[in-house]
């Protein structure tokens, strides 16, 4: 299974990344988890992207590309790998086609703005692990303590409520058209993703099973 995760900001891709690649046995591959650990270690790429995802503007196709292709080498990948958060646009899908990255899926979380601005707002990530938490739908164990590995949680700097608009007009600008891209390929299916984590699971293994 080669699946890409697409939808707007907080549609609930990374939540459900994690369910589809235990149960399925492959990688979540996140640019944005990715580019956000090169931000925290300080590297040349970090320094590079670190404004632009606080801005939350989109980083260049090119870094994008490498990234992901050399990812994409690495063994765990062999059986399959769930893609989320690229392509982005247009120029990343041509460009995973011109890698020869091969994809039999692709997942469009289908939910309004207004569903994933409260989402946005209340969740809050781990800067060690990258978990994801959410004050109400998804509490950590310990008020304010990643589950997975017992850093204290924050809540991400393009969370905030002027970045969280930004990013849904990116969305609209550079995002959507790969719906009628995937659409064309034949391979979009739609998990319409309001509604609680549980459920939304459930609707996603009905749309991979069907
Ligand atoms: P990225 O990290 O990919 O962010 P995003 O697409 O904006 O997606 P999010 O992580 O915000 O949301 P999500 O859909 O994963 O939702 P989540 O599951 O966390 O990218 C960040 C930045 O990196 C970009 O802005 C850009 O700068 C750069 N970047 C990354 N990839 C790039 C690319 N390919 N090209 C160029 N630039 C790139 O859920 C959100 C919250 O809701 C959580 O708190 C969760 O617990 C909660 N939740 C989830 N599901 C439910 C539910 N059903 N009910 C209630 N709450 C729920």
């Amino acid at each position: 299974m080669r699946i890409i995760l697409l939808g707007v900001p907080g549609a609930g891709k990374g939540t459900q990344a994690e369910f589809i690649s235990n149960r399925l046995g492959i990688p979540a591959l996140s640019t944005g988890n990715m580019l956000r650990a090169a931000v925290k270690a300080e590297t040349p790429l970090g320094l590079q992207v670190k404004d632009l995802l606080a801005a939350g503007e989109l980083v260049s196709d090119d870094i994008i590309l490498n990234i992901i292709k050399e990812r994409l080498a690495e063994p765990d990948c062999n059986p399959g790998y769930i893609l989320d958060g690229v392509p982005r646009t247009v120029a990343q899908a041509e460009g995973l086609e011109a890698l020869e990255v091969e994809v039999d899926t692709c997942l469009f979380f289908d939910i309004p703005d207004q569903a994933v601005i409260d989402r946005l707002s209340g969740r809050r990530s781990c800067p060690e692990c990258q978990a994801v938490h959410h004050i109400t739908a998804n509490p950590p164990q310990t008020e304010g303590i990643c589950d997975v590995c017992s850093t204290a949680l924050v809540q991400r700097p393009d969370d905030t409520t002027d970045t969280v608009g930004r990013r849904l007009e990116v969305f609209r600008e550079q995002t959507a058209p790969l719906i009628d891209f995937y659409t064309a390929k034949g391979i979009l299916k739609v998990v319409p993703s309001e509604g609680t984590v549980e459920e939304v699971t459930a609707r996603v293994f009905d749309v991979l099973e069907a």
